[in-house]
């Protein structure tokens, strides 16, 4: 069942519900009035026979009291009134138009054998009836006399009845016309729904990323959309992202490929050691790209650091101590951070060792290169720097960018693997300009100290 549908479908049921509630209350309402007026008027009646027989002075004959009676009052409309004399109907009045009511015998016997006034219910050929008996006695004449005052109940009932009917019509209308407003409501509603449905069905069949949909307004509907749109986004940044990379993965590759493809054909046995050495060099490059390459991929994915308590101090010392052996520069240590944060040590140590590694390939033997790593307000700082030729301003955002690289240098990995670790501990990475020449490589990540430098760890 769609949306639609059953939107309708509560509609409906719920008014349909209304309406019944609403329409068994006002039939219990006008059934409960009838009854309570039939009564009265059976009461009434009762009242006036008396006050007539009160007022009528001596009289000696039964029947013609009845007879002046039943002249000079006259039965309300659905009202019929009958004189019963020595049970037998002598006459009655009211209702000529309905024909004579056919009371049934029990009724004209009961009339006059009553001693009491009493009411109950009877038959009549115009349905149930609610009839009043007043005995009427004369001293002096024997005959035994009622009178019936007679309702026709259900005559009047089936008014409540016609009122009942067309109400129900009125609300079977209703209900049509609730229908059909929450028809086309709830297609209007719908319709953006089902734009974004079917727009995102014909994106993901024709995996274009580049459309997007379009709702006008600023209801909830049109924000769906704009989340949407906005998933589209990221997912065709994500793919296109992921395209550059394979292929510059691909070219890079395919260099060294076609170096050893070459050398390899063209060898001859004079030159066998020389190609081979060249062969091997190359595939050693290879090696470095391609861990490069799983390193930068991994980098994106949740679990690239194993983070842990780092003495800072002891990882600028140790960077240094290990890299000192690398080249022939002059090695300084600048300052140190004596502190202990939260990071991946290891990845640190791999980002610092990266910019030392650059720093000795642009500077040049004797050259001075320094460590160092301080705390700057709410964030440490890691950095290389080097006397080198430095980094022109317009490159330097440029070089952290994968396989952007010099003339002569590497494959230009290094340095957005440096990028990605800062990333990664929610940092950055960047360059600047060395006091007195050079450049200053430093990465700066939050710093999320563990208490005193020195002590070790605790949660708590
Ligand atoms: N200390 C430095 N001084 C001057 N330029 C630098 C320095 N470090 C890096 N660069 C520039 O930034 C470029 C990118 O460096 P990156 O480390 O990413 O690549 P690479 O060193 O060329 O290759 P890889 O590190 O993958 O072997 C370098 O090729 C170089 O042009
Ligand atoms: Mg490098």
């Amino acid at each position: 069942m769609s949306a639609h549908s059953r939107i309708v479908a509560w509609v409906l049921l719920v008014v349909a519900l209304a309406l019944t509630v609403a329409g068994s209350a006002t039939w219990s309402l006008l059934v409960n009035r009838l009854d309570a007026r039939v009564a009265e008027e059976l009461a009434n009646e009762a009242e006036k026979l008396r006050t007539f027989a009160a007022k009528a002075g001596p009289v000696t004959d039964v029947r013609s009291l009845l007879y002046d009676y039943l002249s000079l009052t006259a039965p309300d409309r659905h009202e019929t009134y009958v004189s019963v004399v020595n049970g037998k109907v002598d006459q009655f009045t009211g209702r000529p138009s309905d024909g004579e009511l056919k009371i049934d015998d029990a009724l004209i016997a009961k009339a006059s054998g009553a001693s009491e006034p009493e009411t109950g219910w009877a038959s009549s050929d115009l349905g149930k009836v609610r009839y009043l008996v007043m005995p009427v006695r004369v001293t002096g004449d024997e005959r035994k006399a009622a009178l019936v005052v007679a309702v026709f109940y259900d005559v009047q009932r089936s008014e409540v009845t016609d009122v009942m009917r067309s109400l129900a019509l009125t609300s079977a209308l209703a209900v049509g016309v609730a229908g059909a407003a929450a028809w086309l409501v709830a297609g209007r509603v719908l319709r953006p729904v089902r734009l974004v449905r079917t727009t995102a069905e014909r994106i993901s069949d024709s995996s274009d990323l580049s459309r997007r949909l379009d709702v006008p307004g600023d209801d909830d509907i049109s924000a769906l959309a704009g989340t949407f749109n906005r998933m589209l986004d990221r997912l065709e940044r994500a793919f296109a992202t992921q395209r550059e990379f394979l292929d510059d993965a691909g070219h890079e590759l395919r260099t060294p490929l076609t170096v050893v493809r070459g050398h390899l054909e063209l060898m001859g046995e004079e030159d066998r050691e020389e190609t081979v050495a060249l062969v091997l060099d190359e595939l050693g490059r290879m090696n470095r790209i391609v861990d490069d390459l799983l390193l930068l991929a991994r980098s994106e994915q949740p679990g690239f650091l194993t983070v842990g308590e780092v003495a800072v101090a002891e990882l600028t010392v140790d960077v240094l101590a290990k890299v000192r052996t690398l080249a022939d520069r002059t090695w300084r240590l600048d300052e140190v951070a004596d502190t202990h944060v939260l990071a991946d040590g290891q990845r640190l140590t791999q980002a610092l060792v990266q910019f030392v590694a650059n720093a000795v390939r642009h500077t040049r033997d004797g050259g001075r290169i320094s460590v160092g790593s301080a705390l700057r307000g709410p964030e440490l700082e890691l950095w290389v720097r080097d006397d080198g030729p430095g980094v022109p301003a317009d490159q330097r955002d440029r070089i952290f960018r994968r396989f952007v690289h010099g003339a002569q240098t590497g494959t230009g990995l290094g340095l957005a693997i440096v990028a990605r670790i800062a990333a990664a501990h929610g940092g950055r990475a960047e360059v600047r300009d060395a006091p007195g020449g050079g450049a200053v490589f430093l990465i700066g990540i939050p710093a999320y100290e563990t208490g005193e430098p020195g002590e070790p760890y605790s949660d708590s």
